[in-house]
C-alpha cells in the first residue's frame, strides 16, 4: 500500500568554527537551529528530512559535532549528501547514519541508495576534493544506472548537492556539476519514474526540468546568494528571510514542492 511522504529538504547551513561568517552578521549554527526547531514543530510532522550538501564550512570533526547537536531535537530519519565545503568522511564518521554506507558504491563516495515508503531514495555524491564545483565520474554513473536498474518502473527520488544545469547566475553556474550531466540526464530519462532530483548549492530556491523530471534547488537555510542575472555579475551572498523545500510526494501526483519560512511574519490571519 503506498503512502503519501513529506520530505524536508534542508540546504547548505554552512556550520563554520572558524572566524565569523559574513562579518559576523551571520549565525549559521543559529540560523540552522532555528530551520530543525521549524521543521519539529511542523504539523502533520515530515517522514524524513534531506540535507543536501555544505553543511559545514570547513569540513571538520568540531563542525560535524555542531550539525549533530543541531540535528538532535529531529525524530524522523535524516540523511545527506556533500557539498563541495564538505569532506565526506569526516561527515560520514561523525553522521553515520544520516550518510549510510553502500557496499557497493564507489570507493570512497557517498552514494547510496534506500527505500521509505514507496519511494526509493539515491544519494548521489558529487564533490570533487578541492574543487568547487561538482562531477559525476564513470564509477558513480555505472553505480547509479545499476540502482535504477534494480527499481525499474519504481518511483525514484534523486538527491545531490551540485545542479547540472545553468540557472543564469553566472558565477555559480560556473562551479555547478561540471561533469556528467548529459549522462545523468540520459539516465533519468530512460529510467522514466524518476519523481525529481533534488540539489543544494546556489543558495536559492529555482526549479527546473532535467531529464524529463522536476528538478528543485532548495535556498539555504542561512544566508542567499544574490539574484544576480546580469552576465559577468560578482557573486555576493545576501540576507533573507530564511527558507526551507517542503515537498509532498504521492504516488497518483508526484512531487508537489512548497517553500516554507522559518519565520513568521505576523500572526495567521482568519480568512
Ligand atoms: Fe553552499
Amino acid at each position: 500500500m503506498h503512502q503519501t511522504l513529506l520530505i524536508a529538504q534542508l540546504s547548505d547551513p554552512h556550520i563554520g568554527t572558524g572566524p565569523a561568517f559574513l562579518g559576523g552578521r551571520m549565525d549559521t549554527e543559529h540560523a540552522l537551529r532555528q530551520a530543525v526547531a521549524h521543521v519539529a514543530a511542523m504539523d502533520p510532522q515530515p517522514d524524513l528530512v534531506l540535507l543536501t550538501g555544505d553543511l559545514t564550512e570547513r569540513g571538520s570533526a568540531a563542525e560535524y559535532a555542531v550539525v549533530a547537536g543541531a540535528l538532535a531535537p529531529l525524530a524522523m530519519p535524516v540523511y545527506a549528501v556533500p557539498g563541495n565545503h564538505d569532506d565526506p568522511k569526516v561527515a560520514r564518521s561523525a553522521l553515520p547514519r544520516c550518510m549510510p554506507t553502500a557496499p557497493d558504491a564507489p570507493d570512497g563516495v557517498c552514494c547510496y541508495r534506500l527505500r521509505h515508503g514507496g519511494l526509493h531514495l539515491i544519494a548521489l555524491d558529487t564533490v570533487v576534493p578541492r574543487q568547487s564545483h561538482g562531477a559525476l565520474g564513470p564509477a558513480q554513473l555505472a553505480w547509479l544506472a545499476r540502482q535504477l536498474g534494480q527499481c525499474r518502473d519504481e518511483p525514484v527520488l534523486l538527491f545531490m548537492h551540485h545542479p547540472p544545469l545553468p540557472t543564469g547566475i553566472e558565477a555559480m553556474d560556473a562551479c555547478s556539476l561540471l561533469e556528467g550531466g548529459d549522462e545523468l540526464a540520459a539516465l533519468v530519462r530512460a529510467h522514466g519514474a524518476v519523481q525529481g532530483i533534488l540539489c543544494g548549492h546556489l543558495h536559492r530556491p529555482v526549479q527546473m526540468q532535467f531529464g524529463g523530471a522536476p528538478l528543485h534547488v532548495a535556498p539555504s537555510v542561512a544566508h542567499q546568494i544574490a539574484l544576480d542575472l546580469r552576465p559577468g555579475a560578482a557573486l555576493h551572498a545576501q540576507l533573507e528571510p530564511p527558507k526551507i523545500s517542503l515537498h509532498r510526494w504521492s504516488p497518483v501526483h508526484g512531487l508537489c514542492t512548497h517553500l516554507s519560512y522559518v519565520q513568521a511574519f505576523g500572526p495567521a490571519l482568519p480568512l
